[in-house]
């Protein structure tokens, strides 16, 4: 079925520039960006974000890294785009992802990994709405 899912391009990769070829990877995949914006983040935001993580060891470290710079956030669409998106930006860690994964290409490290994708059809519908109106959208 044809999914939209939430994706962000994180700080590490907007830093080098790498919007426009991490959005090539996802156009490549038949992904279509059906939403994007730039914006910065507070660490609050990123913690509402990434609420989920809340007990995490990590999770300052990673409010503090998705507030440090621009972020592009968007929505992706397409034929099963949960897990196309998933499956082109690679593992979590970049040492484990796949070659020619976004990943495997681009991220610096588990922490600064250059993307994030929703990982279920709920997640993806809560991610999406955290940031776009559906008025923003347009297949
Ligand atoms: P993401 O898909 O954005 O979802 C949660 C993020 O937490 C994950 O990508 C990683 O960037 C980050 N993360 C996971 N494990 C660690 C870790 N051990 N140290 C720092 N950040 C982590």
């Amino acid at each position: 079925a044809t999914e939209r899912t939430l994706s962000i391009i994180k700080p590490d990769a907007t830093k080098r520039n790498l919007t426009g070829k991490i959005n090539a990877k996802f156009e490549d995949a038949g992904l279509r960006i059906v939403a994007q914006k730039r914006i910065q983040l507070t660490q609050d935001q990123a913690g509402q974000f990434y609420a989920v993580h809340k007990e995490r060891p990590f999770f300052g470290e990673l409010t503090e890294f998705m507030a440090s710079g621009p972020v592009v956030v968007q929505v992706l669409e397409g034929e099963g785009a949960i897990a196309k998106n998933r499956e082109v930006m690679g593992a979590t860690n970049p040492a484990d992802a796949a070659p020619g994964t976004i990943r495997a290409e681009f991220a610096e490290s588990v922490g600064e990994n250059s993307v994030h994708g929703s990982d279920a059809p709920e997640t993806a519908k809560e991610e999406i709405s955290f940031f776009f109106s559906g008025l923003e959208l347009v297949g």
